[in-house]
């Protein structure tokens, strides 16, 4: 077992920190503080949040003690706990990493609560959530910050610090919460510890994500809705195959990277994984105002198309040199999930239909001749993509957006079902929002094959703001200055605006 806790950090963060200085293999004690990785909340319902902690003190390898730990949990009307509406107690046990998910109910709509967690004699501190909007009422606005993408190594969490001082009514994360390999340039700070490849080594890599004194801080202020992309599992990752290896012993990989995400999210019980199977796929409503499809396009995807020989993984393939690309039995979302979808989308009532999924979805193709396509994304699943934005015509749902991450880079797209055809209307526009830490790459400023891409840049790490009214969209693309710098400054890349009712950008 080895330290867990960078000192910086714990100390940055102003905690009461009884027992820090101790050093060694030492057994659990109760003046050890066991909030150490924070807490969290998650799935905002009209009457219902889910709470979340894990106790860790300073060790690494799944806790602080075999037993199972009594943790009391209070949820209040004001922010000194004093007008209390719930409490109760609930049990963390080793099985689940001293994770704890407490799915509260009987909660009022659309305002804000308070809740601290309690266990072996030491407090949480407050932490804020808030509930949703009853579906048939419509909210005058949801705003709400759209991150993916958080390399530990490659960068501090400035990206959250403006994040919080922008007071988001929640925070949308689209996957790579975590790096189960180290990687990148001119590195900040170290995984230290190999590439994670079991259960052990996927919850010690949360544990030291989740030390950071700018992601509890985002944490602590409002729920979340998250879902995964290939990096809480390994790179380039598609259903039951990695990069260099497939199968059972793949799956045994899968199960514990799953299990540890679950762990260390304010995700609901259902989405308790079994085995290397977790169904993360669900809606999430905001009133009459907003309606979130959560995606999953890793567990289910067909594997990219056209691999090397011996290796999975995406690549760089021409239509013309990949006949695969283009088998419409090729899925990204898998059977089940694009049937769900679809059914969701006929039945889609808020004013906008959000899809928050992990990947680019624009078409974009390189430069070269012939012009080649990245397979790991939308691109490597063209078929699949224009049944999905087919279907987003045909359901008529209203007002759709995409949104998403992965590519580390801002980017914004009008979509349509036959990209080859630019003077047909957009059936959505997507907003894909770059990475808080992640290293990015380079973009041009137009791609005349490619004319629905309306901004790209990779250049600066950050996220996006995003704001709902009934009458319009509008996202702001934040970028940080300086992603090696804790205390960075902020700006705005670009402003867009969606009016209700016209699937079409207009400059903000
Ligand atoms: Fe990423």
């Amino acid at each position: 077992m080895t330290l867990l806790l960078p000192r910086r950090g714990l100390l940055r963060a102003g905690m009461a920190m009884p027992g820090l200085a101790l050093l060694g293999h030492l057994p659990a004690r109760a003046d050890e503080y066991p909030f150490a990785l924070g807490v969290a909340s998650g799935e905002p319902g009209s009457d219902s949040v889910i709470l979340w902690t894990r106790l860790a003190t300073r060790w690494q390898g799944g806790g602080i003690t075999p037993a199972p730990v009594p943790v009391d949990w209070v949820v209040a009307r004001d922010e000194g706990l004093r007008d209390v509406v719930r409490r109760g107690r609930a049990m963390a046990v080793a099985e689940d990493a001293h994770s704890v998910h407490v799915e509260v109910t009987g909660l009022d709509p659309d305002r804000p609560y308070w809740y601290r967690f309690t266990a072996l004699g030491a407090e949480s501190g407050t932490a804020r959530t808030r509930t949703a909007p009853r579906p048939g009422t419509m909210p005058a606005h949801l705003r709400f910050a759209v991150a993916s993408c958080q390399q530990y190594e490659q960068g501090y969490y400035g990206a959250y610090r403006h994040m919080l001082a922008e007071n988001p009514d929640l925070v949308v994360f689209l996957g790579d919460y975590i790096y189960e390999a180290s990687w990148g340039r001119n590195l900040v700070r170290s995984h230290e510890g190999p590439s994670a490849r079991d259960l052990e080594g996927y919850r010690d890599r949360y544990a030291l994500y989740k030390t950071d004194p700018d992601l509890q801080a985002m944490h602590r202020a409002c729920p979340w809705l998250v879902t995964w992309d290939d990096h809480e599992v390994s790179n380039d990752y598609a259903a039951d195959r990695g990069e260099m290896e497939e199968g059972a012993g793949f799956l045994a990989r899968r199960a514990a990277a799953y299990k540890a995400f679950w762990e260390h999210m304010p995700l609901p019980l259902s989405a308790r994984p079994e085995g290397a199977s977790a169904r993360i796929y669900r809606r999430v409503g905001f009133g009459d105002l907003a309606g979130f499809h959560i995606l999953d396009d890793r567990q289910y995807r067909a594997y990219q198309a056209c691999q090397r020989p011996g290796r999975g993984g995406g690549g760089y393939v021409s239509r013309e040199a990949c006949a695969e690309l283009d088998d419409p039995a090729r899925s990204m979302l898998g059977s089940a999930q694009e049937t769900w979808l679809r059914e969701g989308l006929h039945g889609a009532r808020a004013r906008w239909t959000v899809l928050a999924q992990q990947t680019r979805m624009a078409r974009l193709g390189t430069m070269r001749t012939p012009v080649t396509y990245w397979t790991d994304g939308w691109d490597g699943y063209p078929a699949a993509r224009a049944r999905l934005l087919g279907d987003l015509a045909a359901s008529r749902a209203p007002n759709p957006l995409v949104i998403g991450g992965d590519i580390h880079a801002h980017l914004v797209a009008e979509l349509r079902p036959d990209f080859d055809r630019p003077e047909t209307p957009p059936v959505a526009v997507e907003f894909t929002g770059t990475s808080i830490t992640s290293q990015g790459g380079r973009y041009r400023e137009s791609y005349p094959a490619d004319p629905h891409i309306a901004y790209a840049n990779g250049s600066a790490r950050g996220y996006l703001m995003m704001t709902l009214t009934p009458a319009a969209a509008t996202s702001e693309l934040r970028a940080i200055d300086d992603v090696r710098d804790r205390d960075t400054g902020l700006s705005t890349q670009r402003r867009f605006v969606l009016e209700a009712g016209r699937p079409a950008l207009l400059p903000g």
